[in-house]
């Protein structure tokens, strides 16, 4: 009896374990064929009594089934793969053992500022353009209308290069002049780019960051165009339930000057940290394009007037995403990152 249940017990692993259909058959044969061992047993029953017959044929037949079971059940599972040519392919593809999921990367969130900004400038018809981040003074101050003795030009605030001829522009503005040397009017471009300042950082201060320039110049362009390009920027930017203001203020390459407050998106003007109370953020520079400037690039100021604008990234993306401190951005922290 224990001899059964062993001979069972093997064929049930090897059957389990065939590769293929024939090897099943064989099994099959092994075992329960003419001369299988199933049956060879059934055939010496003759040898026993009627009472040991009985018990060992019982137990026989019930071997039998077993192994028929198990050989039907390997022959399934041959037949769920649709055929055997498939079933190897199904075995022998490693493919998925080698591949490995590339996390995919995404926009830095400096880059994604600039994107957002760039795209509803777009939707108002201005063209994207570069400049050098390596500049000399004329496109950097002088023809920016800076006075000798401006403070920027101070190399506490500018980092020059070698021989002082050259150096590392401090704003993004000097792409105005580029575009006004290349192009005629109208023109209506913003240049979003790098700037750096020569100073140390801090939480709000880093000395490498981003702006994004603008300059319209056509005939009869007025402080009326300024106003509501870039009402329509920050509305469509910040939201449109949020009001906005014009300072005025001083920068030596326009006149007049303003400076655009946009309401505290945090405490909707109320007055909380982020706004230091007063209920308005700075969001941007602007003024009408100084005389002096057009005719540093041979226009005819008299014919051309224009208006720009300096948008600083950084400041816009840290309060956009809730950032209390600039390192955060150049820090490359994927725990960081990963949260845009
Ligand atoms: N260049 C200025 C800065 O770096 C920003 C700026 C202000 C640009 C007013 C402009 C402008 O074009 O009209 O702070």
């Amino acid at each position: 009896m224990n001899n059964i249940e062993e001979i069972v017990k093997k064929a049930s692993e090897q059957i389990q374990k065939a590769q293929n259909l024939e090897a099943v058959e064989a099994l099959k044969t092994q075992y329960l064929g003419k001369s299988g061992e199933i049956t060879k047993l059934l055939k010496s029953l003759s040898e026993y009594s009627v009472e040991e017959k009985k018990k060992i044929g019982a137990l026989l037949n019930c071997a039998k089934k077993d192994i028929e079971a198990e050989i039907e059940k390997r022959k399934e599972f041959f037949a769920s793969f649709e055929t055997e040519e498939n079933m190897k392919k199904e075995r022998t593809d490693f493919s998925s053992a080698f591949s490995f999921n590339f996390p995919k990367g995404h926009l830095h969130p400096i880059s994604q500022t600039i994107e957002d900004i760039s795209a509803i400038f777009k939707s108002l018809g201005f063209e994207t353009a570069q400049g050098p981040e390596i500049e000399t003074d004329w496109y950097n101050f002088e023809a920016l209308n800076h006075p000798a003795d401006h403070p920027a030009r101070d190399i506490q605030d500018t980092f020059y290069l070698e021989g002082m001829k050259n150096l590392l522009r401090t704003h993004t503005s000097p792409g105005q002049i580029h575009v006004m040397e290349n192009q005629q009017p109208p023109i209506k471009v913003i240049v979003p780019g790098r700037v750096y300042r020569n100073e140390a950082s801090d939480a709000s201060h880093s000395s490498t960051f981003h702006q994004i320039e603008g300059l319209s110049v056509d005939k009869n362009v007025t402080f009326i165009d300024l106003k509501s390009t870039l009402t329509l920027y920050a509305r469509n930017f910040f939201g449109f339930d949020l009001d906005i203001r014009f300072r005025p203020s001083y920068f030596p390459f326009t006149e007049p000057s303003a400076e655009m407050d946009v309401q505290c998106f945090f405490c909707k003007g109320k007055g909380c940290g982020v706004c230091k109370g007063t209920g308005w953020i700075e969001i941007l520079g602007c003024g009408m394009v100084h005389p002096n400037v057009l005719k540093a690039v041979k226009y005819d100021s008299e014919k051309y007037t224009g208006y720009a604008f300096g948008i600083g990234v950084e400041r816009i993306a840290m309060l956009k995403y809730g950032i209390d401190d600039i390192r955060l951005f150049y820090e490359n922290d994927l725990r960081f990152l990963r949260q845009f």
